[in-house]
């Protein structure tokens, strides 16, 4: 199909939530590299909102979902799955945890986060302790339950009542936190970088005095790391650049590199809150979802893509710094491995982000002075080097 008839097709029938979309679509991806439906080639700098970590079609990946799809796509969580398993394992082995339970999204993943620690409290005899404590400007999902954990009214409004509990305090604040715990929170739960709404990192100070008052209160510690999570910040989890480790923690996004599989992972004493019949989902953690998950850890560990990930974070921050003497149309450059985000010294994000895209290359903007980056793991430095050279341009002439 022609784009010019997708837009139609679009126009009379998909639900507008997603506003006026960018004017291109995708027919073919390889790499970092995406391909139009007009046969135009972009390269990517958003893997589709931190997912396709691997970068697109990447060959192994392809293989293995191939072969999945022609043996088994689903039988329910009835039966016992392999994929499933040895998918639990994997995480377990490479994480804090001690137990996962598959999901399809992020959103998903963190309303189990929030049923757990509800439920832990519950199953202890602490039936008011059910209260959660989450950051101003946070980002958790779309459902009913982690709009009203999101700290952002923008999501919320028309949507309430919302599920009730939730508090919002600053990030960073260690203040606002203790004056907002009570003997009934049950839990408090952060993205340690928040994505979306801007690249905000936490400071190691808050987050162990963080994790300290937990223990200290008996609060559940819930570190959301849909976006974080599976090397984005140049670890395998973010969680291990603080120092601590949390009682509960999500995945999503790369964990799927596309396919949708979220994980809710906890340490053994969180983890027995959930007995049978506590929780359930048809579709997580299917023979497809969880040898998506499988084969991205493999890919990653065979790439050694966490580490590029952390080499090139590093690379392309120093970049972007240089880019910010040169031009003084960056303000702030600010964000851990591949999760970066430039705070422009001008209300020009979406130009810039518009002027980009003329060049083929897609990024992101947050309101009006933030330009998001989150490449795909694999980049390499003459990648960075040519989206440099274009953004310079950009910044210059704007
Ligand atoms: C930190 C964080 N949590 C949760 C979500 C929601 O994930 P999903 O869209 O898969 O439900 C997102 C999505 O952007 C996110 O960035």
């Amino acid at each position: 199909m022609k784009l010019n008839e997708i837009i139609a097709l679009d126009d009379a029938y998909y639900m507008n939530t997603f506003g006026k979309r960018t004017p291109v679509a995708f027919k073919k991806g390889e790499g970092i590299h995406l391909y139009t439906t007009e046969g135009e080639k972009y390269t990517d700098f958003m893997a589709g909102i931190a997912v396709t970590a691997l970068g697109h079609s990447h060959p192994d990946f392809v293989k293995r979902l191939t072969e999945q799809v022609g043996e088994l796509l689903h039988t329910s969580s009835l039966y016992y799955i392999e994929n499933q398993a040895k998918l639990a394992e994997k995480i377990v082995k490479n994480s804090c945890a001690d137990r996962v339970f598959f999901a399809n999204s992020g959103a998903e993943a963190n309303e189990g986060a929030i049923k757990l620690a509800k439920i832990y409290h519950y199953k202890k005899g602490n039936t008011n302790k059910n209260e959660i404590i989450t950051l101003v400007n946070s980002f958790h999902g779309r459902t009913l339950t982690t709009v009203a954990a999101t700290g952002q009214e923008k999501y919320q409004k028309p949507y309430k009542p919302l599920t009730p509990g939730f508090s919002h305090v600053e990030i960073n604040d260690l203040d606002a936190l203790l004056n907002a715990v009570t003997e009934n929170t049950a839990a408090i739960m952060l993205e340690l970088v928040q994505g979306e709404s801007g690249v905000h990192p936490t400071t190691v100070e808050y987050v162990k005095a963080l994790r300290k008052l937990c223990d200290e209160k008996d609060i559940l510690l819930i570190v959301d790391e849909v976006q974080t999570g599976m090397g984005r910040t140049g670890k395998l989890f973010a969680y291990e650049h603080y120092g601590i480790e949390p009682d509960i923690f999500t995945l999503a996004k790369a964990l799927g590199n596309g396919v949708p599989i979220g994980a809710l992972c906890a340490k053994q004493f969180a983890a027995d809150g959930f007995e049978p019949g506590d929780h359930g989902t048809t579709f997580g953690g299917n023979p497809l979802a969880t040898c998506a998950g499988n084969a991205v850890f493999d890919i990653l560990e065979q790439e050694n893509l966490v580490e590029n990930a952390k080499n090139m974070g590093e690379y392309f921050k120093k970049k972007l710094e240089e880019l910010k003497s040169e031009t003084g149309k960056i303000k702030e450059v600010r964000g851990m491995g591949l999760m970066l985000g430039a705070e422009l010294s001008e209300p020009i994000a979406k130009d810039i982000q518009a002027k980009l895209f003329a060049h083929k290359y897609l990024t992101g903007a947050v309101g009006t002075t933030v330009l998001r980056l989150l490449p795909p793991l694999i980049i390499t430095e003459k990648d960075i080097d040519e989206f440099i050279n274009v953004l310079k341009e950009c910044l210059i002439n704007e």
